[in-house]
């Protein structure tokens, strides 16, 4: 059977499939449950260290579903949007649970999700506390696109180059284990950050967190939704339907950053869909909502399904195959001059005058003739 352990940044998973930041993993209790189904990671819930400044809201989740008989409820999910923020638990409640967590699960992995204000002071006690605490890994959550901006945290912090360089610079001071930066997909070009971040010395690149977005407006209230006493705040979009988008930043990450790691996120929920991340060139594949909606024991097909398409192509580890599939990403101007030369060639190939050699000459001379 194929080996689906991997080694990142000197932490070495046994699978590539890791809980991604969010309810999932937001305490003690569910992290240890992700790691009883057989989870190679879990990214906590984010932690900042002054919880009593976070204020939630109720109803802060909105879905949308497909039309499909014979869906079971969650199956027919694919859109997700959130107006969560991140931790509301006590930090010294948080550093209690890293301990129980690492005394039952050494041979796990952990990774701290933190935020703070862009303060030096606060950013390096949270980083020195967690370590303490047993953190395996960090993920810099520079990429929450709602409620935080308004402290300068999160996506305000990661939209500007200058910030995530400075913000990482401060973590790399006083990190002794692998530290990744997560990127926020609401910008135009995700590699102009990435380089921030490593300019600030982070080891790898999480990709990508929810897309900026308003999810419908209820057409009986006539108010957008999730409607919170009447009123809504666009949310972060999640689930199936933004597989696509993140698959391609991180083709965009993985091409910009060679021998860079990657964990990808974004709407995976099986084998397959982490297969095509490894293939975009990632090390690791998180999943959040997948989890909200099927629950933790969803890795265990995921495992299988991975393992299944791996045996299928001979592939012994995951780094036989992870980027496979990048070199075969071209200019749209590249790909028509491929479809007009392999239109020649098989008009050639009826020809039995065709000379191999001079394919190309042949080749010319026709195209010119069928264009002229
Ligand atoms: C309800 C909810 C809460 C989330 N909270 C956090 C968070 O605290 N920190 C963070 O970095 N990402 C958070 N995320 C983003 C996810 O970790 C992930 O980047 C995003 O949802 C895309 O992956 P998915 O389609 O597998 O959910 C949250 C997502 C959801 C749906």
């Amino acid at each position: 059977m194929a080996d689906l352990s991997i080694t990142v940044d000197g932490i070495k998973f046994p699978n590539p499939f890791v809980i991604g930041s969010g309810p999932p993993g937001s305490n003690a209790s569910t992290i240890n449950r992700a790691f009883d189904q057989g989870w190679g990671g879990v990214v906590c819930k984010t932690v900042a260290l002054e919880c009593e400044k976070v204020h939630n809201v109720a109803p802060r989740y909105a879905r949308l579903k497909m039309e499909a008989e014979g869906l079971k409820k969650n199956q027919a999910i694919y859109g997700f949007q959130n107006i969560e923020l991140i931790s509301d638990r006590s930090f010294d409640d948080w550093m209690d649970d890293f301990k129980k967590v690492k005394d039952k699960y050494p041979d796990r992995v952990l990774i701290a999700s933190i935020m703070e204000e862009p303060r030096k002071e606060a950013w390096q006690e949270i980083t020195e506390r967690c370590q303490e605490a047993g953190a395996d890994a960090f993920e810099l959550n520079l990429s929450c696109p709602h409620g935080l901006p308004e402290r300068r945290m999160g996506m305000a912090m990661g939209q500007h180059p200058d910030v995530v360089k400075e913000v990482c610079g401060w973590v790399m001071e006083v990190a002794k284990v692998p530290v990744w930066a997560k990127m926020t997909p609401n910008v135009t070009d995700i590699t102009v950050p990435a380089q921030a971040a490593y300019d600030g010395g982070v080891d790898g690149i999480s990709a990508i967190n929810t897309i900026l977005s308003v999810m419908g407006v209820d057409l009986d209230t006539l108010r957008p939704m999730p409607t919170v006493e009447g009123y809504t705040t666009p949310g972060g979009y999640s689930c199936k339907a933004v597989r696509p988008i993140a698959l391609r930043m991180v083709m965009e990450l993985a091409q910009a950053f060679p021998g860079k790691s990657i964990s990808g996120i974004g709407g995976i929920e099986t084998g397959n869909d982490a297969a095509q991340f490894i293939l975009m060139g990632c090390n690791t594949v998180q999943v959040c909502t997948g989890v909200m909606l099927h629950g933790y024991k969803m890795v265990k097909p995921m495992i299988e399904e991975l393992s299944a398409f791996m045996d299928k192509h001979g592939f012994k580890s995951i780094e036989d195959f992870r980027g496979h599939a990048l070199e075969y990403f071209t200019t749209h101007a590249d790909l028509a001059e491929r479809q007009r030369i392999a239109k020649v060639k098989k008009t050639l190939e009826r020809d039995s005058d065709w000379d191999g050699e001079n394919f190309v000459k042949q080749s010319d001379a026709l195209a010119a003739n069928t264009t002229s």
